[in-house]
């Protein structure tokens, strides 16, 4: 939400809408916790990625105070506060980059990765996330820098303790001034190999996410693969430093962004369980196919894999993949169904900004992309704007956004955040409610998980314990009507909430969400 009219969202916007986040009662969304993308200062090569002083926040978003009245305004209605920390890299506009390039015996120098190369040629072939070779010749040093991502974003030296150190001292920093937690941006890049020795590289069948359509690409090409640069075992050695951080004051957390490789390596992050990430975004869950058969394949691999003393996060949405909803094509009842599929498992289930109205991603002519992928590699559908476009809040032609032209144009009239309060059956209706109905009920915060037998291979199915209090989740991922057996798991199940206003106790409707009671 723009408060000032410049078209951008900022600090004091969002503060007049926490009441749309909760309020104490079910007519809020009533989530518990709030993940700000970065909003320190930043030249905005990469939106925000890019950042320039970690102890600030960028006056294109209000001031510190805006940030100090924002944090307790959530916090008085409940709502943690979770800082984006982006320390893999620094914009190279942050003064430690600009000392550091100035001359090798600069203090700062060590801060970033460095090497000659030969004959004027990069040390090795690690190619940027973002297109290109990683590293990028400096003048002044006659030396090479290492970026993973865009070139003004220049990776920080993980192998230096001074920086190490630094990072932590950022963290209390915010942590004193009260923020609950922070989610790291790709935390499994930090270190790099040593020797700087050469990725390899596999021959892949390339495929949009589903949902990508608008163009088909399937060409067959090289893939580089991040055996040198990403999963390091140091990497691990700092996050247990910067646990020991988070834990040094209650209640705060950090959730890490952990990107490719295997699941087992996804949940390495979790540690012993205890000591490193207190949760770890697993992208494996984003399935192939909006299929019963897909989730439950993954949910099951990851409660097996998940070290003892982990808490699960489940997540379908953020700012760089398509919305979950124009990936799978969802109409409202299926958005629903995957709402209610993030709601009830065991975990903490994030929702991206507009996932709870159904919000699919905005088409933007080539003209008005400002993501930097997006224009480098237009017109193949990588570009991550659709998914940015701000929050529909009304119908009005910039959707009650802003009063000036938006930063990104607003998407479709359909689906507001206005109309859908005012529809008791709308995506929104339905997410406070199940929200409600969740912060009621220990054993969907807080119980074991059990998968069991559905009614049909179409239907998710698993029980929620917790204490005296036992309850079974069915969602039907279909557009049949199922019926219930009488020998299945679920039949005589009392429901105490279901998508369908009167939910029969023969068959579940189409996309149906069910929770019922299990007798004793
Ligand atoms: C992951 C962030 O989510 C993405 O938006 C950003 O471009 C890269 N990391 C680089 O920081
Ligand atoms: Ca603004």
């Amino acid at each position: 939400m723009d408060s000032n009219g410049d078209g951008i969202g900022d600090l004091p916007g969002l503060t007049g809408k926490l009441g749309a986040l909760r309020d104490g009662t079910p007519s809020s969304l009533g989530i518990e916790g709030l993940w700000l993308s970065p909003v320190y200062p930043s030249p905005n090569r990469d939106f925000g990625y890019d950042i320039s002083d970690y102890r600030s926040i960028d006056p294109m978003y209000g001031t510190m105070d805006d940030f100090d009245l924002l944090m307790a305004g959530a916090h008085t209605r409940g709502i943690h506060l979770i800082m984006d920390l982006v320390v893999n890299h620094s914009s190279t506009e942050h003064t430690w980059f600009k000392q550091a390039r100035t001359c090798r015996e600069n203090p700062f120098h060590d801060y970033y990765i460095w090497n000659d190369g030969t004959n004027g040629k990069p040390p090795n072939n690690w190619g940027s996330s973002f297109g290109g070779s990683a590293w990028e010749w400096n003048e002044q040093t006659n030396e090479f820098y290492l970026h993973s991502f865009l070139k003004e974003q220049a990776d920080l030296n993980w192998r230096n303790p001074r920086l190490r150190e630094e990072v932590q001292c950022i963290m209390r920093f915010w942590m004193d001034r009260g923020v609950d937690g922070f989610r790291l941006d790709v935390a499994n890049y930090y270190v790099k190999d040593a020797q700087l020795r050469d990725n390899s590289h596999e021959f892949v069948v390339a495929q949009p996410m589903p949902g990508n359509t608008s163009q088909t690409l399937l060409m067959p090409m090289s893939r580089e693969v991040y055996d040198h640069t990403v999963d390091q075992p140091e990497t691990h050695e700092a996050l247990r430093e910067m646990r020991r951080v988070i834990d040094e004051k209650p209640g705060r957390m950090m959730v890490g962004e952990i990107t490719q490789h295997t699941l087992d390596q996804v949940l390495s992050y979790y540690g012993n369980g205890q000591d490193e990430l207190n949760l770890v975004f697993n992208f494996f869950f984003f399935v192939r196919r909006f299929r019963a058969k897909d989730f439950r394949a993954i949910i099951d691999q990851t409660l097996s894999l998940l070290p003892k003393g982990a808490w699960p996060a489940w997540v379908l949405s953020n700012h760089d993949v398509v919305r979950a909803v124009s990936r799978y094509h969802l109409t409202p009842p299926m958005t629903k169904s995957m709402i209610g599929l993030l709601l009830t498992l065991k975990g903490t289930p994030f929702l991206y900004n507009g996932e709870e109205l159904g919000l699919a991603n905005t088409p933007l002519p080539r003209r008005l992309l400002q993501d930097p992928v997006g224009k480098r590699y237009w017109p193949l559908p990588v570009g991550r704007d659709g998914e940015r476009t701000p929050m529909p809040w009304d119908a009005t032609p910039d959707r009650g956004f802003t009063t000036g032209t938006p930063w990104l144009p607003a998407g479709a009239p359909d689906m507001t955040y206005s109309a859908e309060a005012a529809d008791p059956t709308s995506v929104l209706n339905f997410t406070r409610q199940l929200s409600w109905f969740r912060s009621h009920h220990t054993a969907l915060n807080a119980g074991d998980m059990s998968i069991v037998a559905g009614p049909s291979d179409t239907c998710l199915c698993f029980t929620r314990k917790f204490s005296t209090e036992h309850l079974t989740i069915t969602i039907n991922l279909s557009d049949q009507t199922v019926t219930i057996p009488r020998d299945s798991f679920t039949s005589g199940q009392t429901p105490v909430f279901s998508t369908e206003e009167q939910p029969s106790t023969d068959s579940l409707a189409p996309w149906e969400v069910r929770i019922a009671t299990v007798p004793e």
